[in-house]
């Protein structure tokens, strides 16, 4: 089979030249990495679940008007999804103290926040992602006033929409982070969701007992993260309720 050419390889993603102009494959990988690549593991089936989550919020997205690059899943490990230009910021929303925003800010893990706090991290591994403000933003032409006032709407409507499923399936949305691009209508500029949403970008715990069932499992070493993605699939019935994930095949006689 002619390979296809390879666009870019991320660290738990691959993209490739899609079928059609302005269309890339985005392949999901089994590679879980944390601490800007200093933790490294291949969590099997990572990949796959994260190619169905993904799918599920998108498609979630678009039925509520929110424009995403998602068009098709295309089998158990790539997606169809339209080609944007990137804004070069992790867009992040908490609802709840962690991670980061704890260490700096004094602030105990799972204090709730008195209204959805959106920051922006300018996307630079080799400086590990630094916290930036919109003025650095504006200044140095990352985005302009309008696509930032356009972003954190279009962050706060994912924010009520991820909640609120993950509210009813018993599970906190803690935070997440989400990459936007803007995808072009001859002269036109659209913003639209991009990259992935899936347990790897949010932080989840469980309503009643605080179980975690993100990536600081795999971040913080609290067990299997294959088990805790698959926890979440199965609560929003992306997977089978009886599903363990990834049975293996079986010979039928
Ligand atoms: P944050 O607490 O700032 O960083 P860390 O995960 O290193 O403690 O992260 C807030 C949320 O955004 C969390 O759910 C993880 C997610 N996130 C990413 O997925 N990738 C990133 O590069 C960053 C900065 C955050």
């Amino acid at each position: 089979m002619a390979r296809r050419k390879k666009i870019y390889e991320g660290k738990a993603k691959v993209l490739y030249e899609g079928p059609e102009p302005g269309t890339f494959v985005q392949y999901f990988k089994d590679d879980a990495t944390a601490f800007n690549a200093e933790k490294k593991d291949v969590i099997e089936g990572k990949g796959v679940l994260n190619n169905r989550l993904s799918e599920f919020f998108m498609i979630g997205l678009e039925n509520i008007g929110v424009p995403t690059h998602f068009l098709k899943r295309l089998n158990m490990r790539e997606q169809l999804i339209r080609q944007v230009e990137i804004i070069p910021l992790e867009v992040i929303v908490r609802n709840y103290a962690a991670g980061t925003m704890s260490k700096r800010l004094g602030l105990e893990e799972g204090t709730r926040l008195p209204r959805p706090i959106v920051e922006f991290c300018y996307k630079d591994d080799s400086l590990g992602d630094p916290l930036v403000a919109e003025e650095h933003i504006i200044a140095f032409n990352w985005a302009t006033q309008q696509d930032l006032d356009d972003m954190v709407a279009l962050a706060l409507r994912v924010n009520d929409f991820m909640s609120g499923l993950m509210y009813g399936v018993g599970i906190k949305l803690v935070d997440f982070k989400i990459e936007i691009g803007r995808l072009w209508d001859n002269d036109f500029q659209r913003l639209v969701v991009a990259d992935e949403i899936s347990p790897d970008s949010c932080r989840l715990w469980d309503i009643e007992t605080g179980q975690k069932l993100d990536k600081d499992v795999f971040r913080r070493d609290l067990g299997s993260l294959a088990d805790a993605y698959t926890e979440v699939a199965r609560r929003l019935g992306v997977l089978p309720s009886n599903a363990t994930h990834m049975p293996k095949p079986t010979l039928i006689n």
